[in-house]
């Protein structure tokens, strides 16, 4: 692997450490402020002979569903991974820009968290935009290396831990010891994956077509609701057998089969993961459980769902979303 599955070697000239999301990008610096977060989005206005950016992260995001004539929306990653280079180096170049002072003498270097199961040519496209976004130095990290040190995971700690990171692209299951990954497996998709499912589910079930926003508000307001299987939630959209936007009363029980499904995919590859572990480490894992990271990790359901068939103590770590960035600063700015 040309980046590091375990805590990399302090090095005291990072600038900046950045989780570069799917769904949301964050940036540390030295003094472990957060400074900046803001949605991994562009906005570019353009054909295929040219394109000029028009907005990035929340003003981008403020765009969606609300871009005409050669406006486009574009996401620079898919599936946790740089998709579109030219977004990938806007959003990055935003990002440094927003994150340090205007005057500043030579161009910074960066800590970047990538997930564990990149591949080479991947790892490249993310090495690229780095330079190209200005860049000098990067190094680069698998996110669950950092995610067990920003859930407070030590990287000394010998005993194995097995940790669940919940991304909008990627869930990543992962045993680590002394601070490396020993064994893990990964779902390319999450959160955003999800949002997919919810979208279909209203098209052929209901005929409705609904956006990615409104499938996002479904989803939580489902979790949320999880309990209240009789309940129905209102949904707006285009009926499109009629042609028209229409409202429908959905019911709970049949849009939580997709949380459901989700949470059993996951503890099945928990249990898979858990059968190649030797039996010090299973006793570990048995006695600290699963910690959820990631912006994913919010749902209630993983956490009975997941617990209910491993039989492990599942927990959400503090601030979930935050874990991958501050395990990024703790390697990029803490001595260990
Ligand atoms: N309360 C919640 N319940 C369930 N899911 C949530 C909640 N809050 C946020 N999410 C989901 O978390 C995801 C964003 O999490 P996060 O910021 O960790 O992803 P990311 O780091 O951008 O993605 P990746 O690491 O896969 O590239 C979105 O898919 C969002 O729907
Ligand atoms: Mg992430």
């Amino acid at each position: 692997m040309p980046f590091s599955h375990s805590v990399p070697s302090y090095r005291d000239d990072i600038d900046l450490a950045i989780d570069l999301g799917t769904a949301n990008t964050r940036v540390l610096l030295r003094d472990q402020s957060l400074a900046f977060d803001e949605p991994s989005v562009c906005c570019f206005a353009g054909d295929r002979t040219g394109n000029r950016l028009l907005a990035v992260g929340f003003a981008a995001k403020e765009m969606q569903g609300r871009t005409f004539g050669d406006q486009h929306i574009v996401r620079p990653l898919r599936d946790g991974i740089v998709h579109d280079l030219d977004a990938g180096r806007e959003l990055l170049k935003h990002a440094i820009r927003e994150s340090l002072p205007r005057r500043r003498f030579g161009a910074p270097r960066a800590l970047i968290g990538i997930p564990a199961d990149a591949t080479k040519a991947e790892y490249k496209a993310l090495l690229t935009i780095a330079q190209d976004a200005g860049l000098r130095g990067v190094e680069i990290v698998a996110e669950p290396v950092a995610a067990a040190l920003g859930c407070g995971i030590s990287g000394n700690d010998p005993r194995g831990s097995l940790l669940i990171e919940c991304g909008a692209g990627t869930t990543e299951i992962a045993v680590l010891a002394s601070g490396r990954i020993a064994l893990r497996k990964s779902l390319r998709g999450g959160g955003f994956a999800l949002n997919t499912a919810f979208i279909d589910y209203m098209h052929s079930q209901h005929s409705f077509r609904i956006g990615d926003s409104t499938a996002e508000k479904l989803k939580l307001e489902t979790l949320a609701r999880i309990n209240s299987q009789d309940d129905v939630v209102e949904v707006a959209g285009l009926n499109v057998e009629r042609g028209r936007p229409e409202r429908v009363n959905v019911p709970i029980l049949g849009l939580s089969f997709i949380l459901e499904r989700y949470a059993i995919e996951l503890s099945e590859l928990v249990a898979d993961i858990l059968n190649d572990v030797s039996p010090a480490i299973y006793e570990d894992i048995v006695e600290s459980g699963v910690v959820l990271t990631g912006g994913g990790a919010v749902a209630p359901i993983l956490v009975t769902s997941i617990g209910c068939r491993t039989r492990l103590n599942v927990r959400v770590a503090d601030d979930p979303l935050a874990c991958v960035s501050k395990g990024l600063g703790e390697i990029a700015f803490r001595r260990h």
